[in-house]
């Protein structure tokens, strides 16, 4: 049975779910957070070390170390744990590990009587997710991967700097798999509500150095960028899983690019994949689906049999 306050559990205590649990008691989002980790003493660390800022918070929030049986009473489940990316260059290698990982961990969470909503964060995350929804057997609405959000966000983050706006008011979606298939459906990006493609083509004087193959690159291999400089990425992707978490507990309706069970939207059928889609307490609400140019189809469907093929490796 759900507990009379928000309660958040994270699994794994790595850098992801360290700082994911550091963000949530920092914006207050939830009344407990609980941190479960094979490694018991890397999890008291970090909770004792978040413990000690909680006198500087907006809010009091209960963070402990837990175990599985947590997940009985929780709103939200997030599964960050996962293969170390060890300097590979593409997720998608880390599949069989993080697998064997998952298969752990699901069982005992659904034998604490969760029933709740998972957020999947783990790598190759479009496949996790799918993973997960077979262990756990809950509707697809309550299994929600991170997807595309990072994508998306590191699209606004280039494009309001080129634009010197602030990324909230760039209006962009990535869409497909949270890697190197991901697409950039151009046609449904804009700035200050026009069109960002027009914007260049308009202002080729002022704007003469931006390359639209960069900006793809640069989505894309963001992530790459970061381990490779400094071994991990979490502050993008804690900023990404407390915006999920924010809109599911705050019935916000807000609409992110995360991976979404598909049972036909663009075409798709079957598997989980990066689309927008609207957040509340029920978790994905309603999906959005874009109009695309053939292109942009073609793209999108590439990306969707990259992601059935690895399923098909689990
Ligand atoms: C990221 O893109 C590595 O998937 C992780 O930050």
């Amino acid at each position: 049975m759900k507990s009379n306050i928000t309660k958040v559990v994270i699994i794994g205590a790595g850098a992801v779910g360290a700082t994911t649990a550091y963000s949530l008691v920092v914006k207050g989002i939830a009344a407990e957070v609980v941190l479960v980790d094979i490694n018991k003493e890397k999890a008291q660390g970090e909770v004792w070390d978040i413990q000690h800022s909680i006198d500087f918070q907006n809010r009091n929030v209960r963070i402990k170390v837990g175990d599985y049986k947590e997940c009985g009473d929780a709103d939200i489940v997030v599964i960050t744990a996962s293969a170390p990316m060890d300097g590979e260059t593409n997720r998608l290698m880390m599949l069989e590990k993080t697998a064997t990982i998952i298969r752990n961990i699901i069982p005992p969470v659904m034998e604490s009587g969760f029933d709740g909503i998972f957020v999947v964060v783990s790598n190759p995350v479009d496949v996790m997710a799918y993973l997960v929804k077979e262990l756990s057997g809950l509707p697809k609405n309550r299994v929600i991967g991170t997807g595309t959000i990072l994508e998306t966000a590191r699209l606004k983050q280039k494009i309001g700097e080129i634009m010197g706006m602030d990324p909230s008011s760039i209006d962009a979606c990535v869409l497909g798999e949270h890697g190197d298939t991901m697409m950039i459906p151009w046609s449904h990006v804009r700035a200050g509500g026009k069109n960002f493609l027009e914007i260049l083509s308009d202002n080729r004087d002022m704007l003469q150095e931006v390359d639209i193959d960069s900006i793809v690159q640069q989505t894309k291999r963001a992530g790459y960028y970061v381990l490779k400089s400094k071994g991990n990425t979490q502050y993008g992707i804690a900023g990404a899983v407390t915006g999920i978490v924010a809109a599911i507990l705050g019935n916000e309706n807000k609409l992110y690019a995360v991976s979404a069970y598909l049972e036909g939207e663009y075409g798709i059928e079957g598997i989980y994949l990066g689309v927008p889609a609207i957040l509340n307490r029920d978790g994905i609400k309603d999906i959005g689906v874009f109009n695309l140019n053939e292109e942009e189809k073609e793209q999108l469907i590439h990306s969707a049999d990259i992601i059935r093929n690895s399923i098909e490796r689990l």
